[in-house]
C-alpha cells in the first residue's frame, strides 16, 4: 500500500459525552466490531476489581473511571482507525480539550433520557472552534426516552448545528423495535440484537409498504413512525456531505450501545462520511497529509505511565507524510535533531514499539524532558510550527505548602514536570521560595491526581489550603502590580516571572480596573469559557 492509501484509509476521532452516557460502553463495542478485544468489559469491568483498558492510574481504579485520555487504533471495513478517548469524569481538565486538537472529528453520545448536559456542552464548544465533523450517537433506546424530535430540537438550538437522523427510532424503552434507516430504507429489529446476534439483520422496507411494516411493528407503531418519517421528509433539510464534513450538520444515529444496537450502521455511515486526517495549520503555510514530509505535533506529555517504566511520553498527533523508526527529524522548538528509536503506539496502557505510522496515527515518544506542549517534529526540511494548542484558564486554586523541609528538592521537581506536562499550573508569591505554591488546575479531579503522583512518584506530601479566587488575569508587561490599588485579590508569578491576579469574582476585576486608570488585564488561556 503506497503511503497515500494508508493516510487515505485512516480516521481518527475522539468521543465525546457527559458521564454515563455511555461513552466507554460505545467504545467497547467499536473494539469488539473491529475484533481489537476478544469480549466486552474488556474496556471496564462491572465488578470494581476490573478496570478500564483506557485506565492507567491508581486513582482512577479506584474511582473506576478514566482520567488521562488514550489512545486505542483498530481496523474495521479496511479502514485504519483511531480513537481518542477523552476523559469521561465531571472533573474534566485541560487534558481532554488537547485531545480533542488530536482529532479530525469527533462522536458525541448522548443519553436519550436526559439530552445535553454540561460537559456535552463545553466539548462540543472546542469541537465548534475547529469546524470538525461531530456526528451524534443516541444512546439508551432500550430505556425510556425522551422524545426524538425533542432531542433534536435541543442539540438545533443549543449547538447551533443543523441535524440530520439517519435512522429514526421506534418506540423506547419496553417498546423499542428498531430503527427506521432513512438513507437505505430499510427497518433494523432491536430483537435481533435481544437474541445476542452480533451482526443484526435488516429488512428492506419503504416507508410506504403498509403490510411489510405492520407485520414487523405493528399497526399503531407503523402509523407513528410514518407520521414522523413524514414530518423529517417534509422538514426539508437535504442530506449535505459537505455540511457535514465541516461540522456544520450533525448525521444523528439512536441505538443502544449495551445491547449491541445501532453500531454496525453507525461505523458503517460514520466511516464513510467522515474525513481522512485534515489538513494542519502552522505558522507559515497549511500542511497536508498528503505531504511525503514527515510532520507531527505533541498534544499531550505523560509522565511514569507505567510505575513499572518511570518514564515520560509525549503523546504526537502525525500530520503529514510517514514516521519511520530509527529515522532522525528536526524538534523545532528545541532547535535540534531528533532521532525517534523507539516510536511506540499505544493501546492504552498496552504498548508496542512500531515500525512506521503514518498521517492520522498518534505516536508516543519517550520524553527526556525536552518536549512541551504544542511542541512540532518534523522533517528537517519543513522546519514549521503548528498552531498552537489552546490554553485554558485555571478556576480552581489552593495554595499547598509541603510537609517535610528535607524534601525540597523533590517537591520542587514534582511540581515542575507535573507542570510541565500541562496537568497543573504553578504560581508563587513574590519573592517568595518553592517551598510554598499557588496551584491552579481546570478540574477538581486534577487536585487529586496531583496529591496522589506527588505522594507515588516523588515521595512527598503536602497541606493544602483552598482559596477563595475563580479568574486569573495577566498583568500586562511594564506594569508593577505593587504600584496597583487592589481589593481582595492575590498578586502571584509564573516562574517567567509573569505577573498575574486571582479574583474571586468579576466584581473584583471590574473594582480593579476601576480603581487603576488605564490598566488593561490579559486573558490567560486562548479559549474563554
Ligand atoms: P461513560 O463512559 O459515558 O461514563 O458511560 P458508560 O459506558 O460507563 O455507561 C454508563 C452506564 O450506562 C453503565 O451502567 C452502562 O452499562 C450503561 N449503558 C451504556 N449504554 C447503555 C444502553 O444502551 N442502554 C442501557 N440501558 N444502559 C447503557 P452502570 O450500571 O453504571 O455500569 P456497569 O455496571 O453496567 O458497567
Amino acid at each position: 500500500m503506497t503511503n497515500q492509501e494508508q493516510i487515505n484509509r485512516r480516521r481518527t476521532f475522539a468521543i465525546i459525552s457527559h458521564p454515563d452516557a455511555g461513552k466507554t460502553t460505545l467504545t467497547e463495542k467499536f473494539l469488539l466490531y473491529g475484533g481489537a478485544i476478544q469480549s466486552a468489559g474488556s474496556v471496564k469491568g462491572k465488578a470494581s476489581d476490573r478496570h478500564a483498558v483506557s485506565d492507567w492510574m491508581e486513582i482512577e481504579k479506584k474511582r473506576g473511571i478514566s482520567i488521562t485520555s488514550s489512545v486505542m487504533q483498530f481496523e474495521y471495513d479496511g479502514y485504519c482507525i483511531n480513537i481518542l478517548d477523552t476523559p469521561g469524569h465531571q472533573d474534566f481538565s485541560e487534558d481532554t480539550y488537547r485531545t480533542l486538537m488530536a482529532a479530525d472529528s469527533a462522536v458525541m453520545v448522548i443519553d436519550a433520557a436526559k439530552g445535553i448536559e454540561p460537559q456535552t456542552r463545553k466539548l462540543f464548544k472546542v469541537c465548534a472552534m475547529r469546524d470538525i465533523p461531530i456526528f451524534t450517537f443516541i444512546n439508551k433506546m432500550d430505556r425510556e426516552a425522551r422524545d426524538p424530535f425533542d432531542l433534536l430540537d435541543e442539540l438545533e438550538t443549543e449547538f447551533g448545528i443543523a441535524t440530520y437522523p439517519i435512522t429514526w427510532p421506534i418506540g423506547c424503552g419496553l417498546r423499542f423495535k428498531g430503527v427506521y434507516h432513512r438513507e437505505h430504507k430499510k427497518i433494523i429489529s432491536y430483537a435481533d440484537a435481544h437474541r445476542g446476534r452480533e451482526r443484526l439483520s435488516s429488512i428492506d422496507c419503504d416507508i410506504t409498504d403498509t403490510d411489510t411494516l405492520d407485520r414487523l411493528i405493528g399497526e399503531e407503531e407503523r402509523a407513528e413512525l410514518v407520521e414522523q418519517v413524514e414530518l423529517l421528509d417534509g422538514a426539508g433539510v437535504d442530506f449535505d456531505l459537505e455540511a457535514v464534513r465541516h461540522g456544520k450538520l450533525s448525521p444523528v444515529f439512536f441505538g443502544s450501545a449495551l445491547n449491541n444496537f445501532g453500531i454496525e450502521t453507525f461505523l458503517e455511515c460514520f466511516l464513510r462520511m467522515t474525513t481522512a486526517p485534515l489538513p494542519r495549520k502552522t505558522d507559515g503555510d497549511t500542511v497536508y497529509p498528503s505531504d511525503d514530509r514527515f510532520s507531527a505535533f505533541v498534544f499531550k506529555i505523560q509522565a511514569n505511565m507505567n510505575k513499572a517504566h518511570r518514564d515520560r511520553i509525549a503523546f504526537m498527533r502525525i500530520c503529514s507524510g510517514r514516521v519511520e523508526r530509527g529515522e532522525t527529524y528536526y524538534h523545532v522548538q528545541g532547535g535540534r535533531e531528533l532521532k525517534l528509536s523507539q516510536p511506540q503506539q499505544m493501546m492504552a496502557q498496552e504498548r508496542s514499539v512500531i515500525d512506521e505510522a503514518y498521517a492520522g496515527d498518534i505516536i508516543g515518544v519517550f520524553d527526556p524532558g525536552i518536549f512541551s506542549i504544542g511542541d512540532t517534529v518534523c522533517d528537517r526540511s519543513m522546519r514549521v510550527q503548528f498552531e498552537g494548542i489552546p490554553t485554558f484558564a485555571p478556576e480552581i486554586f489552593v495554595e499547598v505548602e509541603q510537609i517535610d523541609s528535607m524534601k525540597r528538592k523533590q517537591f520542587a521537581k514534582g511540581m515542575n514536570q507535573i507542570a510541565q506536562e500541562g496537568a497543573i499550573r504553578i504560581f508563587c508569591e513574590p519573592g517568595s521560595g518553592l517551598e510554598r505554591v499557588y496551584v491552579g488546575v481546570v478540574g477538581e479531579l486534577q487536585l487529586d491526581v496531583l496529591e496522589s503522583r506527588m505522594k507515588n512518584e516523588y515521595n512527598v506530601e503536602y497541606r493544602k489550603y483552598p482559596q477563595p479566587y475563580q479568574y486569573i488575569k495577566r498583568v500586562p508587561n511594564g506594569v508593577n502590580p505593587a504600584d496597583l490599588k487592589l481589593y481582595e485579590v492575590k498578586w502571584v508569578q509564573d516562574f517567567r516571572d509573569g505577573n498575574y491576579l486571582l479574583f474571586p469574582t468579576p466584581w473584583h476585576i471590574n473594582y480593579t480596573l476601576e480603581h487603576n486608570e488605564g490598566l488593561t488585564l490579559e486573558e490567560y488561556g486562548s479559549v474563554e469559557e
